[in-house]
């Protein structure tokens, strides 16, 4: 099939915007106290995929193509874009901690190099001033949208401390998890920035539904990557969920064909040997062409929730992140 998008860049597209995010929020962590800003600015060093901006900013134009959008709604919406950066970034800095992780993008943890206890308050730090730029929008619904993402990232996270123990409602509790972990930020983003743009409520539910399986398939791909990719390619340790006991969409896929995994994902993975064979058996299972299915159809659920946007080029750019993050390899 011949990709008829393929000369639009999506970053091309809000590249200015792209440009300035790292400084502009920077600009948002000055605090007196010296060791805390420079912390606090450790990840916005323009390294990272600032995959939430991206979408926050394309979605912004696609939705106001339809309307006449003042400058004004444009700044809050790239308020919003930052707000996602932020509040992603703080949940890394407090998920390194908590799977004592060493490293992030191929480079030094921040808890490996500055310790857990002032990782934590650097996760706090960063998460009260994007609280405070997200409270300079001024539209109480679109602070109360994002703070419920707070809630999400939060049981997202503390579901995956348990397993489930009935076989049959794992992938679903699998399922949920990847919404709250992953995908609340994305569409809930897509959806305050749609209200921001006069969107009505049938428009910024179609937003929302974009982002939502956005995510997932993001979620999807990065947990097979975990399987497939090598550690020079990701900038992070691989078969790391399997060491961290958490059981992902190509394990749960590979136990329908063996059996034998069920026990390994109820004790986590803890016994020796067990992370050893849970790789070779999901290597020799459908579970990763599986998991790679399930993220298309979610890629595909995406780009018909754009159907009903009027045509432009932030469109297309959005349909096109949609597939591309299906070949997408760290
Ligand atoms: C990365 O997952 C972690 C998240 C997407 C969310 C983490 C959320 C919390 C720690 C809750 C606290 C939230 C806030 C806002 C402070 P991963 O460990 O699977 O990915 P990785 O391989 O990138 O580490
Ligand atoms: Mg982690
Ligand atoms: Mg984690």
């Amino acid at each position: 099939e011949p990709d008829v998008y393929v000369d639009i860049d999506p970053y091309k597209l809000v590249e200015a915007d792209m440009a300035s995010l790292a400084n502009d929020i920077k600009k948002q962590l000055n605090t007196q106290e010296t060791l805390l800003k420079t912390m606090s600015h450790y990840y916005f060093d323009g390294k990272g995929k600032t995959f939430r901006p991206l979408v926050a900013l394309l979605m912004s134009k696609a939705c106001n193509i339809s309307t006449n959008i003042s400058d004004r709604v444009m700044s809050k919406q790239k308020t919003v874009a930052i707000v996602a950066e932020m509040i992603h970034t703080a949940s890394l800095v407090h998920d390194d901690v908590i799977d004592a992780s060493d490293t992030r993008r191929g480079q030094c943890s921040l808890n490996k190099m500055y310790g857990q206890r002032k990782s934590i308050l650097v996760g706090d730090y960063i998460l009260s001033q994007a609280s405070i730029a997200l409270a300079s929008t001024g539209n109480p619904q679109v602070i109360t949208i994002l703070s419920s993402v707070l809630e999400d990232l939060v049981s997202g996270e503390f579901m995956q401390l348990g397993s489930k123990e009935d076989e049959n409602e794992r992938f679903s509790h699998y399922l949920k998890k990847t919404y709250k972990k992953t995908a609340s930020l994305i569409a809930n983003t897509c959806k305050a920035v749609a209200i921001l743009g006069q969107c009505d409520d049938y428009m910024s539910e179609k937003a929302y539904q974009y982002g939502r399986n956005l995510g997932i398939a993001f979620q999807l791909v990065d947990d097979l990557l975990d399987f497939v990719s090598s550690e020079l390619v990701m900038g992070k340790p691989t078969a790391a969920d399997l060491k961290l006991g958490l059981a992902t969409a190509p394990v749960l896929f590979a136990a329908q064909e063996f059996p034998e995994l069920h026990p390994m994902i109820m004790r986590r993975f803890t016994v020796d040997g067990d992370v050893e064979t849970a790789r070779h058996l999901v290597a020799k299972s459908e579970g990763v062409q599986q998991t790679k299915l399930l993220a298309s159809q979610h890629s595909q659920e995406a780009i018909k929730s754009l159907q009903e946007f009027r045509a432009s080029d932030a469109r297309l750019a959005l349909e096109r992140l949609a597939r591309i993050l299906l070949e997408r390899k760290s």
